[in-house]
């Protein structure tokens, strides 16, 4: 499947190969190529068989009634679904923290290091600690009326109350939505309608490095918001006294202010300073829904993802213990926030399932100072550090002195998400971070797959810079081209998937059709992902990116139509189209182009004003880079904007194909000689 080359050319290609270290193979779960290859044929020809043996290290109240994997592709044959194991019964949190400390023995040991935006503030959660937490939480939100099934909007920066909220859900039976606390009120106020959430679960604030931010003031805008709308619901908004606390011990107590609804509004430390310790965990089927977690749409309205208990709890556990080649004494850092899927999968299920040790941090990479990461992987030896290229692009920029202050010999196995890594950026990370001995596994999912699809397994598979290398258990790649047909051997196309595992999401919240129409209407039979993919000769696969209207922005998925919509609605703009654009470290970014009403022009303070509209409506990470004044785009004679050329202009490259179908060609010259040369 693979050459046999050697590695030694300095520059990556397709042919340069790095082969794992043998140490790694010793106590390997996948030691070579053969065993993964016995392992894959099984767990895609008798997918039962091979889940049935993982759901045994797991407690299942009862066992499954009906068929272990039953599911439907085919949209001309009917419904869509995905059930896995119908009928048994159990407890994520019971699963992932109970039965760590009553089964393994695993009370002492640390859950978590948290690790706070400052250097000197952290805190050391063990599982025993952990499960009384969650419990207290959990008895709270029953305490209040939470029942099974009650969805919980969580807007939490990265401390441990989230983890006990999320947990505390997982143990009740309500199904927590969490939103990035990087979101807008606007972002907020619509995921909270959207699932008629009955709690919001918030901050006072937090610091991002030195900046503060006052989450509650956004939380209440939020709430003020969505007041008076048709699917409020929410009946209290308990919040957390984080910032208060951080700004007292420096002495600062005067900085924040928050304002306070005695209607609605209660401090999570009043509420758990009475709470039980003990909650006995809400028997729930598997196929019940564990959350929602928002994404982004080519429509623009966020789809709200669905998870349900036993297939993410299966599939989480599975892919962290392969992929990072689990080991009892490792101690794993994630530096995702757990706001998007990496960190609900990765840094709390799929971690607790295994009873590992994890770091948490709070903070950003450059604050103290640049070499943070570096810092925190010496201070707790990290063997397994999982981050995103962006953050690798952006610390390669300070060069290799801060990495050299730091002993990184604890690490063993490198991770990255979110995007496709550049080989610069990945030999970088390889050399510098991982001291040439650690392979890299660029792991390719999405929020709906739940989990890792095409990922490397670390002891197993020579790497190559860029690719994402073969499928994970139970998964089966194929890609189409444009009329659906499968191409074999050397190919791109469109990648999809032929069948479930455990945890593909089951439906988008509220609204099935949609479920239907975006990932298996184009491709009957198929689950499509929306990303193009190529297959080299050595049957390796290469992601080549979004083949929708969607971006990919420091590893997160925009909506152009979500930031058209809220480019529109500025008064002075007419209309808009925005594409993608590369950017040297966030991978891709927004360039926008605005026809402006009349009696208006695009001067420094409207761009700035256009720029702090959108950051306001969905948050600051679709801020807009470029933003261009156009008289007119290129729209074709039935007036659909032709973006292709859009984005060639935003690139200055002139590849543009046939443009003879256009309405007005010459406003192509027009935009090109208008082009903005350097971002707004
Ligand atoms: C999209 C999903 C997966 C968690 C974080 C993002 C892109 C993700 C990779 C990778 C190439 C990748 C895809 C995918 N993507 N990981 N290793 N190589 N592309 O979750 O926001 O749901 O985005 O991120 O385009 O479809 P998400």
């Amino acid at each position: 499947m693979v050459p046999e080359s050697e590695p030694g050319k300095s520059t990556a290609t397709e042919d340069h190969v790095f082969y794992p270290p043998p140490e790694l193979r010793t106590d390997a779960h996948v030691p070579d190529l053969e065993t993964y290859k016995t392992m894959y044929k099984k767990s895609v020809e008798k997918p039962e068989e091979f889940w049935s043996e993982l759901a045994k290290e797991f407690y299942w109240k009862s066992s499954p009634t009906g068929k272990f994997l039953d599911y439907n592709f085919d949209v001309t044959k009917g419904k869509i679904y995905v059930k896995f194991m119908e009928g048994a019964i159990t407890n994520i949190c019971y699963n992932i923290i109970d039965r760590n400390i009553t089964e393994k023995n695993l009370g002492d040991k640390i859950a978590y290091f948290w690790e706070g935006n400052d250097p000197n503030d952290c805190l050391r959660i063990s599982y025993k600690d952990l499960l009384k937490h969650v419990c207290k939480c959990a008895n709270v939100l029953k305490k209040l009326g939470v029942k099974k099934g009650d969805r919980v909007a969580v807007y939490l920066p990265m401390i441990p109350e989230l983890l006990y909220t999320m947990l505390a859900c997982a143990r009740i039976g309500a199904v927590h939505s969490i939103v990035f606390a990087g979101f807008s009120a606007e972002s907020l106020c619509d995921r909270i309608l959207d699932s008629q959430c009955a709690y919001l679960i918030t901050a006072d604030g937090f610091f991002r490095g030195e900046k503060m931010v006052n989450l509650k003031q956004i939380a209440d805008e939020a709430l003020e918001k969505c007041r008076d709308k048709e699917n409020f619901a929410v009946k209290a908004c308990i919040v957390v006294k984080h910032l208060g606390t951080r700004l007292k011990k420096m002495n600062n107590c005067n900085q924040l202010q928050i304002s306070w609804n005695s209607d609605t509004d209660l401090w999570w430390h009043d509420l758990m300073a009475n709470a039980a310790e003990v909650c006995e965990p809400e028997w729930l089927s598997v196929e019940d829904p564990l959350f929602i977690l928002y994404t982004s749409g080519s429509t623009g309205k966020p789809k709200g993802v669905l998870h349900t208990v036993g297939g993410y709890l299966l599939y989480t556990a599975a892919t962290f213990k392969y992929v990072f080649n689990y080991q009892p004494d490792d101690i794993y850092w994630c530096t995702a926030d757990i706001g998007w899927i990496t960190g609900h999968s990765y840094i709390t299920y799929g971690p607790l399932a295994n009873g590992a040790t994890s770091v948490m941090f709070e903070g950003i990479p450059v604050y103290p100072q640049v070499d943070r990461f570096w810092e925190i992987i010496e201070k707790y030896k990290v063997t397994t550090f999982y981050t995103a290229p962006t953050a690798i692009r952006m610390l390669m920029k300070y060069g290799e002195e801060p990495v050299k202050k730091h002993n990184l010999k604890s690490l063993k196995i490198l991770g990255s998400v979110g995007e496709p890594i550049n080989p610069e950026a990945w030999m970088w990370y390889y050399r510098f971070i991982g001291n040439s001995r650690c392979p890299i596994v660029d792991t390719f999912w999405q929020t709906e797959t739940g989990g890792h699809v095409m990922t490397p397994l670390p002891a197993a598979f020579p790497l190559k810079p860029g690719s994402a290398t073969l499928p994970f258990f139970g998964v089966v790649p194929a890609l189409l081209n444009e009329h659906g047909e499968e191409l074999l051997g050397e190919a791109e196309g469109y990648l999809v998937f032929s069948q479930p595992w455990p945890s593909l999401m089951r439906t988008i919240y509220g609204n099935h059709e949609r479920f239907e129409s975006t990932y298996f209407r184009k491709f009957p039979g198929f689950y499509v992902t929306g990303d193009g993919c190529r297959r080299d000769k050595d049957g390796y696969y290469w992601i080549t990116g979004r083949i929708d209207d969607m971006l990919n922005v420091s590893g997160h998925l925009l909506s152009t139509a979500e930031v058209e919509s809220a480019l529109t609605e500025h008064l002075a703009v007419a209309e808009a189209a925005v594409v993608s654009r590369p950017h040297p470290v966030k991978g891709e970014c927004l360039y926008c182009f605005v026809t402006l009403r009349d009696g208006h022009d695009l001067t420094d303070a409207l761009t700035t004003e256009l720029r702090a509209h959108v950051r306001e409506k969905i948050g600051p990470i679709a801020s807009p880079d470029f933003i261009q004044s156009a008289p007119g785009l290129p729209k074709t004679r039935s007036g659909k904007i032709m973006r292709r050329v859009l984005r060639q202009i935003a690139r200055n490259e002139r590849d543009l194909g046939d443009i003879s179908t256009l309405a007005d060609p010459s406003i192509v010259e027009v935009l090109f000689s208008q082009r903005c040369q350097a971002a707004a």
